[in-house]
């Protein structure tokens, strides 16, 4: 498991020439498709100072964002009212609309191959100290697992995040294992793939799939999952349950320091938030033809695994 330190980072170094440019971005997205986590020592996009120390103040003067906070980029909107006043509510999202627009412009660039297909997903603010939260077990984020989403289902897209740690002194700390790879081959069967496989492509699932807007009208969510993000969604509750996974095999510890900015595939690295506060965190789609390396995709993996199709061909 391997965290690429690419230091300080500013455009243009270099990065005017277009085919340099195109080459060099290539080989970020095969990296983070490797399951590599790509560090920055700062930001490398406009994060100004005084965003960040008002989104550290809000904690600090003992005001009321003491709850992670979420932004739609896409409607603009900010959920929850995370601040005291109106005004305050206002610059929060203002702040956040910002951000989520900056990292966009920088995943553009630096991860150009990407750009045509990505979908913008939400960005986020977590004030919360990630050590002693007091959580359900498949609600814990310091359990090592895999990212799914239970309300939306990618039928084999990446889930692609770029996170920050704004916090001035303490760094984030994550621990990972053994890559994706071996998680299938030790837990994967056991976990149910072969059942998941099974039902996909079978007439309840295309029926399931047929449905699917209108049940979602009616307040029934999920039916439109594919095998795929059924096996995965199962596969983040299976690790967290696993006390052999979690306890005996080796942990890599990996510090993100105060300023520190990452991008990883979290539905493919396996990851425990141990400690830390205070992160921002924009997330991407990114559908499989973006991929330059598809065949390392867990839809791949897991496919290549079980000999069955786990996303129905169009
Ligand atoms: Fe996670």
């Amino acid at each position: 498991m391997a965290l690429v330190n690419v230091g300080e980072f500013r455009y243009p170094q270099g990065w005017t020439d277009p085919h340099q440019a195109k080459a060099w971005a290539r080989q970020y997205c095969q990296k983070l498709e490797e399951g590599e986590i790509l560090m920055f020592d700062s930001p490398p996009f406009d994060f100004p100072q005084a965003d960040r120390e008002f989104l550290l103040s809000q904690k600090q003067s003992g005001l009321k964002v003491h709850k992670n906070v979420s932004y739609r980029p896409k409607r603009d909107v900010l959920r929850g009212d995370a601040c005291e006043t109106p005004e305050d509510n206002q610059r929060l999202h203002d702040i956040l609309r910002r951000y989520s627009r900056q990292v966009t412009q920088f995943v553009d660039r630096f991860l150009s191959p990407y750009m045509p297909y990505r979908i913008l997903d939400f960005a986020s603010y977590r004030p919360l100290e990630e050590k002693g939260r007091d959580l359900p077990l498949h609600k814990r984020n310091d359990l090592v697992h895999v990212d799914a989403f239970p309300s939306r289902p990618t039928h084999g897209a990446r889930i692609l995040r770029v996170f920050t740690n704004i916090n001035p002194t303490r760094p984030r700390v994550w621990d990972t294992t053994d890559k994706f790879e071996k998680l299938v081959q030790s837990f994967a069967d056991d976990a149910g793939l072969p059942r998941f496989a099974k039902k996909a492509g079978s007439p309840s699932q295309k029926l399931r799939k047929t449905f699917a807007p209108v049940m979602r009208v009616v307040g029934i969510k999920g039916m439109e999952r594919s095998a795929y993000d059924r096996f995965m969604l199962r596969f983040h509750d299976y690790l967290k349950e696993n006390t052999d996974y979690q306890t005996k095999w080796t942990r890599i510890r990996l510090e993100f320091p105060p300023g520190a900015t990452w991008i990883v595939y979290t539905d493919q690295v396996p990851h425990a938030a141990i400690s830390g506060q205070f992160m921002t965190e924009q997330t991407f789609i990114i559908p499989l033809e973006a991929m330059v390396t598809p065949q390392c995709s867990p839809l791949r993996v897991l496919e290549a695994h079980c000999g069955k199709t786990l996303v129905p061909v169009e």
